[in-house]
This record gives C-alpha cells, sequence and structure tokens, in this order.
C-alpha cells in the first residue's frame, strides 16, 4: 500500500501532519492501536460502529453541555482505569466539543499527552479542529478555560459527512463564510457563485472549499498562535454570536451568522464596508437566519465578560471590505449604543 498523503505545517512548538483524502481504515498506520485511545460522542459512534472495532474507545454523551469540567473528570478516571500513561495518544473523534474536550484533556493528562483529531463535521474539519485552542465552557462562558496547544496530526474522511445532519452542515458554512469575510474576496465569490444544496452535492467542489479553509485558517494561526494580534480575526461575528448562543436556543452557525450580520452592519457604520447585503445574501444562501431581536440587556450582560475585553475597550472585528477583516477598537459603551441601535430595527 503506498503511503497516505501529508501536508505538513509547522507551528511554534510543533509540526501537524494534516491528511486529506484519508480514510478512516487506514488510521492505524499513522498511529499505534494499542496506545491510542480514541475519545468520541455517542452520536459518531452509533453512526460508524462498525468503525470502532478494535480500538479502544470511550464515547460520550453528545452536545456542547458536555463540554464541562464534569466531562474532563469522567474522562480523566477513565484514562486511569485504561492505565494510559504518557506513551499514548488520545485521538478526538467528532465535531467541535470532541475535539475541544480531547484536545484539553490530553493537554492536561499527566502533564500533557499526544494527540490528533478526526473531524467528522464540517464545522470541525474547517475551524474547530485546527488551530489549538482547547477549553471547556464554565457556566454561560463559553470557552473561558483552556489551552492552546496543537494536535499532532488532522485525518479527513468526507464520508463522515455522509451522514451529517442539515443544521450541522450550516455551522460548517458559518464558518466558512466568516473565513471568506475576513481573508479571502476570492473564496467568497466562490461561494456566491454557489449554495448549500449545490456544496453537498458535489464533493470535488466541497473538498475545494474544505481545502482553502484549513489553509486559511492555518494561514492565521500560523502567524499568530498565541493570539496576541491578527488572529483575533476569526472572532468576526463571535462577540455577540457568542453572548446570542449562551441565551437563545441556537446553533453556532445561527448564532455567528446573527452576530455576522452585526458586526457587518457596524462595518459601514464605522470603517466604510460596502456590500454588506451581499454577506446577508450568501449566509441566507446557506440556509443561516440573519435577522433576529433579542434582549439587549440580556445579551450585552454576557457579551462584556468577553475574553478579549481590555479594560473599558474591546477589540472588534469589522470588515474595511470584504475579504479584508481588521481589528477595531470600540469602548464598551459605545458598543452598547450600537447595539441598541441595530436590535431597534429589527422587525
Ligand atoms: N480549536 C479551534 C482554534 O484553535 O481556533
Amino acid at each position: 500500500m503506498t503511503s497516505m498523503k501529508k501536508t505538513r505545517f509547522q507551528f511554534s512548538q510543533k509540526i501537524v501532519d494534516c491528511y486529506f483524502d484519508a480514510s478512516f481504515k487506514r488510521l492505524e498506520e499513522i498511529v499505534n492501536k494499542d496506545k491510542a485511545i480514541i475519545i468520541t460522542d455517542e452520536n459518531v459512534f452509533v453512526a460508524h460502529k462498525s468503525k470502532f472495532k478494535k480500538w479502544n474507545v470511550i464515547t460520550l454523551k453528545a452536545g456542547e453541555e458536555y463540554k464541562v469540567q464534569a466531562t474532563v473528570d469522567a474522562v480523566i478516571a477513565q484514562l486511569i482505569e485504561f492505565s494510559a500513561d504518557r506513551q499514548t495518544i488520545l485521538i478526538g473523534i467528532g465535531g467541535g466539543v470532541i475535539t475541544d474536550l480531547t484536545g484539553y484533556i490530553a493537554s492536561i493528562y499527566m502533564r500533557g499527552i499526544d494527540f490528533g483529531f478526526v473531524p467528522t463535521s464540517l464545522l470541525a474539519m474547517v475551524d474547530a479542529s485546527i488551530g489549538g485552542k482547547n477549553g471547556i465552557d464554565v457556566g454561560e462562558y463559553k470557552n473561558m478555560v483552556g489551552v492552546i496547544r496543537q494536535p499532532s496530526f488532522l485525518f479527513y474522511d468526507l464520508d463522515f459527512l455522509k451522514t451529517l445532519p442539515d443544521t450541522e452542515w450550516s455551522n460548517g458554512f458559518a464558518e466558512i463564510i466568516k473565513h471568506a469575510c475576513i481573508l479571502d474576496s476570492k473564496t467568497f465569490s466562490l461561494l456566491e457563485k454557489s449554495n448549500i444544496g449545490k456544496v453537498k452535492r458535489d464533493k470535488s467542489l466541497l473538498r475545494d472549499i474544505i481545502l482553502r479553509n484549513v489553509k486559511l485558517k492555518v494561514g492565521v494561526v500560523k502567524a499568530d498562535e498565541f493570539e496576541t494580534g491578527n488572529r483575533k480575526l476569526l472572532n468576526f461575528g463571535h462577540t455577540l454570536g457568542h453572548a446570542l448562543e449562551t441565551q437563545y436556543e441556537l446553533t453556532h452557525g445561527q448564532a455567528i451568522s446573527l452576530g455576522m450580520i452585526f458586526a457587518s452592519w457596524l462595518s459601514e457604520k464605522t470603517v466604510g464596508l460596502k456590500g454588506s447585503d451581499r454577506i446577508e445574501k450568501v449566509l441566507i444562501e446557506y440556509g443561516l437566519p440573519t435577522r433576529g431581536k433579542f434582549d439587549v440587556k440580556k445579551v450585552f450582560n454576557v457579551l462584556k465578560m468577553d475574553k478579549k475585553r481590555v479594560n473599558k475597550d474591546m477589540s472588534y472585528i469589522v470588515l474595511k471590505k470584504i475579504g479584508v477583516g481588521i481589528i477595531h477598537k470600540i469602548s464598551v459603551d459605545a458598543l452598547h449604543e450600537h447595539l441598541v441601535e441595530f436590535n431597534n430595527m429589527i422587525k
């Protein structure tokens, strides 16, 4: 059998091997099965049961509500039962919750063991599995506790997407549209020419979009791994989005879609963006909501606790133009006024 093609990305302390076009059955070629422990969730496990035969597996309940310390404690207890040691490698197979938990647990177990990811959702493929941020939520504060530590490998098997529910496709596209908005007008145009149905049907277009996005995200992270500068661009739509997500029954994609609409509106007002209607249209074409009234007081209370806040100023990500995101300093008070004005416009 020929060896699998890999793309290597050099981060500050680690090389991450990316296997695009991989197939799950070849995972055993890159890790020692006896030393590997898979962490996955019930949904992935049930949908792909036969794949997990002969692997050590820890199966968790599915859902963001389990991305908490109690799950970390439970997994650590199981790792001790498995007699996991410093040679053990954890493999997170799932969406963003699983990759976050796996990366975090691997980073603290015995002060840090090796880990890799097999992202199974579009969101995890283009975003959550890339970048090394791994953490858990605390109460209503998302990703409040965590580390920045890169996995050893990313292993892509697009067959996992066959069982992906529609809302999960939209979650992935929300991040894809975000990457295009802040980084790459060409990818934005490519998305504009298509829609969610077309991309789902066209495997080579889907592959192209995933590859472009991995490269875009890796490029930003490599240039600023520890988020002192431009990595913050990846928060486009997320400051309001995260606050909405914790206060309302919204998926991550829906919440950041609404966050991107607000951020685009703010970009027109503050830095002269033109064409925010194009962004709204693309979001709609990929199954995402663009209008939603919210309780400003409630949402603002969460938003101002955002990790990126420094004193009274926040770094808000806006667009100079489509494909060019910039960091814009805004006072907490001014942001509040903008939010009230924006929310009042929504019918
Ligand atoms: N784990 C996602 C990131 O590092 O951005």
